[in-house]
């Protein structure tokens, strides 16, 4: 049988790394597919970049259009990234007919719903297996492997850069803007690292893992989303003090009250697994109510994890696209009619546990008229560190961990207790998740 013919559209650091991957485990992959695949064309500015990868043994395009306009090309893929152009090539290609494969995290978290749509009617595949955590098959296990259970609640560390700069701090005690000047200098975060080091990048991917695992649209738009900008090394120490690390966690969780999608700085007990992924390593922990906790481990980027995500995706288009569509795993893993409108909390109403750093005068009844405050909204407390005060200082550092309670109450003691003549300055709020 004739190879299968794909497109490829941004032959960027992944696209290398699927030509590569192709080219070196053609033999293995055709045994498991069943046929071959062939990359016919490429498009990408820099024809002579793509040369230098390919040869001359593959069409290279500046216009990505041509590669749709091509009737022998049955599969796209798309690594241009963003949602301008890719959108609009994306769209295209499902009208002509053609079945895509991305690795465009950002397009499917804000637009899958209408790619979806539009997949649908024209029976395509749309694969984006690359999409989230990299080279680690989470939309798989989600989609198909996890398929019996009623999964309850996923966390994962899925941005690299930002994994790899808490790592460094909490290593050699820095503050986050030296760790970020030494990531960009190493290569490990963009020049501009906005998506990673605000959560943007770890929301998109939050918001199609919990489309996939409750059976609702895609909502990046109603994440609430907080990068680690603000996080101090002196917070990471007191967290490590009381047995905890802070990682940015990517969390979703179903409750009785709606589904909550948060991307937030989050400290979790040292002795978890997932507490211990370091440097640019991804994890995600999800917990489902037949088989218990699994953790999925591996590379969230580079060029050859993605490229095993994205021909895995191509693997499953070849078995798949003869299948009727009806009959092919739903892109969100539900049935379209099935999909439920759960509505997504506000943060207000979500419910955590805390911790809390306050600086407070090192005086009789300090401490009393705190938890009196915290007593008050039901809050109980879990644990208390009182740092001593340097000589000649009467003002110190109070940590406190919380129970569980709900965020609006959470505000409310805040409040109150930053206005005690006692705390200086503001209440530095991290939330906790116990992830047991
Ligand atoms: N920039 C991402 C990260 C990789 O740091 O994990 C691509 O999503």
């Amino acid at each position: 049988m004739k190879p299968i013919q794909v497109g490829l559209m941004g032959m960027g650091t992944v696209g290398g790394g699927v030509f590569t991957v192709l080219e070196r485990n053609q033999e293995e992959i055709q045994r498991r597919a069943g046929r071959g695949i062939h990359i016919a064309q490429i498009a990408d500015l820099d024809i002579e970049k793509v040369k230098a990868i390919a040869g001359d043994k593959v069409k290279i395009v500046a216009d990505a259009r041509q590669i749709i306009n091509n009737p022998d090309i049955e599969v796209v893929i798309e690594l241009i990234g963003g949602y301008g152009i890719a959108k609009a090539l994306v769209l295209e290609a499902i009208a002509a007919g053609k079945h895509v494969v991305t690795a465009n995290k950002a397009l499917i978290a804000v637009h899958g719903n209408e790619i979806f749509n539009a997949a649908r009617e024209k029976g395509v595949i749309v694969a984006f297996e690359a999409a989230v955590a990299g080279g680690i098959p989470i939309i798989k296990a989600l989609r198909e492997g996890l398929t019996a259970n009623r999964i309850e609640w996923i966390a994962g560390i899925i941005n690299g850069t930002t994994n790899f700069i808490l790592s460094e701090m909490r290593e050699k005690g820095l503050d986050f803007a030296d760790v970020l000047k030494e990531a960009q200098r190493l290569g490990y975060a963009e020049a501009d690292p906005t998506f990673d080091i605000e959560g943007i990048d770890a929301a998109h991917k939050a918001s199609i893992m919990s489309a996939i695992a409750f059976g609702i649209p895609v909502q990046f738009d109603k994440a609430h989303i907080e990068g680690i900008t603000k996080l101090a090394a002196v917070d990471i120490r007191y967290a490590e003090q009381l047995g905890y690390r802070i990682k940015l966690l990517g969390i979703t969780k179903r409750t009785k009250d709606g589904v909550e999608l948060r991307v937030h700085p989050t400290l979790i007990p040292a002795k978890r697994l997932i507490a211990s992924v370091e440097g640019a390593m991804n994890a995600v922990q999800v917990y489902a109510d037949a088989v218990g906790t699994t953790l999925y481990y591996g590379k969230g980027a580079g060029a050859e994890p993605t490229a095993s995500a994205v021909i895995a995706d191509l693997v499953d288009v070849v078995r798949l696209q003869a299948v009727d569509p009806k009959q092919r795993v739903p892109y969100l893993a539900f049935q379209e009619n099935r999909v439920k409108d759960t509505i997504v909390m506000s943060i207000e109403d979500i419910t955590t546990s805390y911790y809390l750093r306050l600086h407070v005068v090192d005086v009789a009844g300090v401490l009393a008229d705190i938890t009196r405050i915290l007593a008050d909204k039901n809050i109980s407390i879990d644990a208390l560190l009182q740092k001593e005060a340097l000589e000649g200082q009467n003002h110190t550092d109070l940590i406190i961990l919380t129970h569980q309670t709900q965020e609006k109450h959470m505000l409310s003691a805040i409040k109150e207790i930053e206005a005690l003549a006692t705390v200086q300055g503001s209440v530095t709020k991290i939330r906790l998740e116990e992830l047991s």
